[in-house]
């Protein structure tokens, strides 16, 4: 059982599919824990991006790269509760982490299973005492709540990257990724009735790493700033491309930023549901802005970044690595 901080310290599990922006968001808790504003637990990982041979890999190797062998990672799903899987490896590389030298990590792979994991440590743990990170297809998470509903007594909040409303659409016209990608495992999380913290394109787009944000990041005097700089640079000619936006969205590290400074962030409380039917509209979201429906709100939706302040932060944390 991993040590839990008795403290207003977050404690934190990462449930991930590394992915560029994913190592980008892991790299973040860690410095972010040097600081003493959160605490990791374990990092889950799940197909998404790249196969879970490679997530898997790629969160040891991650751990590997900021010296900390010592978190624990486990592998979860190879593919969503229903679909075939479908990756990302024009926005990732083949690897998932784009042309960087990869070597054998050290950090071990744990025997246990991540559902085995999940609903050991969240039926054990203090009440709402675990903050739940998802920053993937939701596909662990939903099978360790329908083997186990107890599971939900330890979570604190669930915070999520996906989605999207307000914000054009990145996998298809009308769904995100990692919602498209397991529809059936998000549709089972939205109707939990957790706590749910939800950052959508909405918000995310408006968090881009701009060529003078890069910078600040390759001029920090360790390796992993020029590192996850030369990684982002990578993975932003894609949304540029796509977008035509200043720079790649850093998706997943607002799931991070918001855990350990929420009032960099705004949300508004609405109900939304999403399409699990095959068809145009897969994984599509409907998000009832205006309270049309008779419905109770089931999540807080992200659409606003104090992008400057974000960015320092997430600088800073980066420069407390190795
Ligand atoms: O749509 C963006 C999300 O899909 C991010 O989590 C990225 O890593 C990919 O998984
Ligand atoms: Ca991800």
């Amino acid at each position: 059982m991993t040590q839990l901080s008795h403290s207003e310290i977050p404690n934190i599990i990462i449930d991930t599919d590394p992915g560029i922006d994913d190592c980008a968001a892991i790299l973040f808790a860690l410095g972010l824990e040097k600081m003493g504003l959160l605490n990791l637990l374990a990092l889950t990982t799940v197909a998404g991006n790249v196969p879970l041979d490679y997530t898997q890999k790629n969160a040891r190797i991650i751990c590997d790269w900021a010296d900390r062998s010592d978190v624990p990672v486990y592998a979860g799903a190879k593919q969503p509760i229903i679909k075939s899987l479908i990756t990302a490896d024009d926005v990732h590389g083949n690897t998932g982490l784009g042309d960087a030298p990869l070597h054998e990590p050290k950090t071990p792979l744990q025997a246990q299973s991540t559902i085995s994991f999940l609903i050991q440590t969240l039926t054990e743990a203090e009440k709402n005492s675990i903050t739940l990170c998802a920053i993937g297809p939701l596909t662990n998470i939903a099978l360790a709540l329908k083997a186990n509903p107890e599971c939900k007594q330890g979570i604190k909040e669930l915070v999520i990257m996906g989605g999207s409303y307000l914000n054009i659409c990145n996998i298809t016209p009308n769904a995100e990724f990692n919602f498209f990608v397991d529809p059936i495992a998000t549709k089972i999380i939205l109707e939990s009735e957790l706590p749910i913290r939800l950052f959508p394109l909405d918000v995310t787009h408006k968090a881009c790493i701009t060529t003078p944000r890069m910078d600040q990041l390759r001029q920090l005097a360790n390796k992993n700033g020029p590192r996850i700089a030369n990684l982002l640079q990578s993975y932003s000619r894609y949304d540029i491309q796509e977008f035509g936006l200043e720079g790649g969205p850093l998706h997943d590290p607002c799931t991070i930023g918001y855990i350990a400074q929420p009032d960099l962030f705004t949300a508004k409380a609405v109900f939304a549901d999403i399409e699990t039917n095959h068809g145009l509209m897969e994984g599509a979201m409907q998000v009832d802005w205006n309270q049309k429906l008779d419905k109770k709100p089931n999540v807080d939706w992200f659409y606003e970044v104090k992008a400057d302040a974000f960015f320092e932060l997430f600088t800073q944390a980066i420069s407390k690595l190795p």
